[in-house]
């Protein structure tokens, strides 16, 4: 049901008139929303715009929009990517928080067991290359959901990463960055991770067959392939083609979308770099928020909260960005990789059922690191026309000996946040050094960055992600919008390549005439 058909949306758009108006510290001194915290995530949303009665409507939004049934068809592994058909069942990947079919958990079980057999080889130096060398390097050939979780991870956790094999990414087809990757390896003691769901994606295809032609030029022996190469897909007669033994291939399911797939084998290069142990408490914390998200009333409930929060910044307030805000440089990728969760999951203008939205659905998400940010774009923040929401996302403790400087990162954190909430009104004669406040804000303070943690604040992203999309009634799951682009590169790759079979559209036309 479209929201904008609700009681409680009406009563929201009601509310709205009068909350532009109020000002953010009169609701800021005595929040509504007490702080949460799982898994060591405290999430503290006193800076939002919301008094009772806007949080009592949210509430009754979820009730009228049936929330606790689509949550639990989800968690069920219920069909709730119509347009696929599929379900989306990423939690079963970490011991899920619903009935969940036992062969799905079985075959899961196996999985990961067959990926921690993998990670103790490499990682104890007794898997040996075709020259009888351990591995000391590992390249990651993926793009998007089949990379950008497994990178975030590894980068975000590099101090578990000791006594590990290096671990690279490869994932445009830009091949600038192959180049740079491959460069300085050894063939005899590099292993290549093709990471596709569904092994047909341009760029990995074509950097896999590129570091294909690189590692057979220099080791001329087809039959090492099998000892320096493995695959992640749910397209098994594609990777065979590839040329890869069965052994070597890790199944996918297609119930795990892209996005949501870092808990699968997908996150194979996270065991190898950080070991079994770690990945398995990072599953540990992202099953935490699972259960805390299946099982807690819907105002102590984080991902609902925030999904509530962000359709009242955005599609009330006038939000027309969130901007995730890393107050830690080791999260430096953590925009990134919610841009795709967000945008791709969201990103959506007809419902579930097909018809036009009725509501606007997301924003543009983008961030970057604090206090790096400050002095970029933090400007427009404070005095831009612009209405947005931001989530500051800080890390209690250091993993380093310089405290100050931690100190002084955790102090520009919440000075930007309530610069963003309270504002500045300057002399009269100084309205250049007016600052308007009332910027809602979320902080979530990380205790320590652990395995732990971050899973938890990854799953907490995933659900409040699927809390949006069940309000606006739209498909979190699928992305038919990036299948045209990818059409459509086609004949103009033949046109720039020479075997051009058809002009284009004149404005492309001149395009490629200039490019060739
Ligand atoms: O961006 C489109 C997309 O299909 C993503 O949803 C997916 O994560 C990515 O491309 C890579 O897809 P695959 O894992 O099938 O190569």
């Amino acid at each position: 049901m479209s929201p904008a058909r609700t009681r409680a949306w009406q009563q929201l758009a009601e509310l709205a008139t009068a909350a532009l108006k109020q000002s953010l510290q009169s609701l800021s001194d005595a929040p509504v929303l007490t702080p949460l915290s799982v898994a060591n995530c405290h999430f503290d949303f006193s800076k939002q715009r919301v008094d009772d009665r806007i949080v009592d409507s949210l509430i009754r939004l979820c009730e009228e929009l049936d929330l606790d049934g689509q949550r639990t068809a989800m968690l069920q592994g219920g069909v709730v990517n119509l347009s696929e058909r599929r379900a989306a069942l990423h939690t079963a990947l970490r011991g899920g928080a619903g009935n969940i079919d036992p062969s799905i958990t079985a075959d899961v079980a196996q999985v990961r067991q067959r990926m921690i057999n993998l990670a103790t080889a490499i990682r104890s130096g007794d898997w040996r290359g075709f020259t009888n060398k351990p591995i000391s390097d590992v390249v990651h050939i993926g793009i998007g959901g089949s990379h950008l979780g497994p990178e975030l991870v590894v980068t975000a956790l590099n101090q578990f990463a000791a006594h590990s094999p290096r671990v690279h990414f490869a994932a445009n087809v830009d091949a600038h960055e192959l180049d740079t990757v491959l460069r300085p390896l050894n063939p005899e003691t590099t292993l290549f991770i093709i990471a596709s769901k569904t092994f047909t994606t341009l760029e990995t295809r074509i950097n896999a067959e590129s570091a294909r032609s690189w590692f057979l030029e220099r080791t001329c022996s087809q039959s090492a392939i099998a000892r320096h190469f493995v695959a992640v897909t749910t397209n098994t007669e594609a990777a065979a083609e590839f040329g890869l033994p069965v052994e070597n291939l890790f199944p996918l399911w297609d119930w795990v979308g892209g996005r949501y797939s870092l808990w699968s084998a997908i996150g194979i290069p996270i065991m190898i770099a950080l070991g079994p142990d770690a990945f398995d408490a990072l599953l540990r914390g992202a099953r935490t928020m699972d259960k805390h998200f299946a099982n807690t009333e819907p105002r102590q409930n984080i991902p609902l909260i925030s999904a509530l929060l962000a359709t009242w910044n955005y599609n009330f307030l006038g939000a027309t960005s969130l901007a995730v805000l890393c107050y830690d440089e080791r999260l430096a990728l953590l925009p990134d990789y919610l841009q795709q969760l967000e945008m791709e999951s969201n990103g959506k203008s007809v419902t579930q059922s097909g018809e036009p939205v009725s509501t606007h659905t997301m924003p543009i998400l983008w961030g970057g690191t604090g206090t790096r940010g400050q002095h970029a774009y933090h400007q427009l923040l404070h005095q831009g026309t612009r209405a947005f929401s931001a989530d500051f996302i800080v890390v209690r403790s250091c993993d380093h000996e310089f405290p100050e400087h931690h100190d002084w990162l955790k102090a520009n954190a919440l000075a930007q946040s309530q610069a963003m909430a309270l504002g500045f009104e300057p002399p009269e004669d100084e309205p250049h050094r007016a600052v308007p406040g009332n910027r809602p804000s979320t902080t979530i303070i990380l205790e320590d960055l652990t395995p732990e943690s971050l899973g938890a604040l990854l799953a907490a992203y995933e659900h409040k992600v699927f809390c949006q999309g069940a309000i606006w009634n739209i498909n979190s799951f699928d992305q038919w919008g990036v299948e045209l682009g990818k059409a459509l590169a086609q004949p103009i790759f033949k046109a720039l390549s020479g075997q051009a079979d058809r002009r284009q559209d004149a404005a492309t036309q001149r395009l490629i005439d200039r490019l060739t």
